[in-house]
């Protein structure tokens, strides 16, 4: 089995339904699995500590998970038209993988959610795509042979999935932002195992 890391933050739950989307698109490839993985808050505050494990959902990511997997798809809220610094943060702690080129060659794509429907996916998914490049990852877009790419009317990019989520991040998930969530988990999942023949 080619195993397919989602690794993704989320705070209101947006990019969580987003990241479960992307997974189902893997799991509709015969002979790859998806891994769902989250990373916990960093806080300024000198003293606050993360609990080890979270209360529910997906588990937190180790540098294994990476090291394992044979492609990934990284999902983070919209932070000032960046990436969140949770994410940041992990994906800063891997300077050991990227010595060994341990994520070299392997296929990559991002997703993102904002309150705003102009509030900075574009530039919050190359954000995410700037270290898995230093990594050696290929970097994988949406193509537009995906009809809902130019249909839609909330999200959804060449440069990955995206969701338009409402100020109050209520906003269901779209028909079209549903299905560019899926075939990108798809595609991510049809390419690593073509890689790993
Ligand atoms: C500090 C902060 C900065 C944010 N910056 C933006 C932004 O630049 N553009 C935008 O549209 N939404 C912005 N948002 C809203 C979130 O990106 C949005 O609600 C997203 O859907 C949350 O995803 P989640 O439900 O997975 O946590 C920001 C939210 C916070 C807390």
């Amino acid at each position: 089995m080619a195993s397919l890391l989602v690794l993704y933050y989320s705070v209101g739950g947006s990019v969580r339904r987003m990241a479960e989307l992307v997974a189902e698109g893997v799991e509709r490839v015969p002979g790859a699995e998806a891994v769902l993985r989250t990373v916990p808050k960093v806080s300024t505050n000198i003293g606050v500590l993360e609990k080890a494990a979270p209360d529910a959902g997906s588990p937190y990511a180790e540098l294994k998970d990476l090291e394992n997997c044979a492609g990934l798809a990284l999902g983070s809220p919209t932070r000032f038209g960046n990436m969140a610094a949770p994410l940041k943060h992990f994906l800063d702690g891997t300077g050991l993988l990227w010595q060994r080129g341990a994520l070299a060659g392997k296929p990559a794509c991002v997703f993102t959610s904002t309150a705003s429907l102009h509030g900075g996916q574009e530039t919050t998914l190359v954000s995410m795509m700037l270290p898995l490049l230093h990594h050696g990852m290929l970097v994988m877009g949406l193509p537009y042979t995906q009809p809902e790419l130019n249909a839609t009317r909330f999200g959804g990019t060449p440069y990955g999935a995206s969701h338009f989520a409402g100020m109050g991040d209520d906003q269901p998930i779209s028909d079209a932002e549903r299905a560019l969530c899926v075939a990108q988990g798809k595609r991510l999942a049809e390419i690593a195992l073509q890689l790993t023949k």
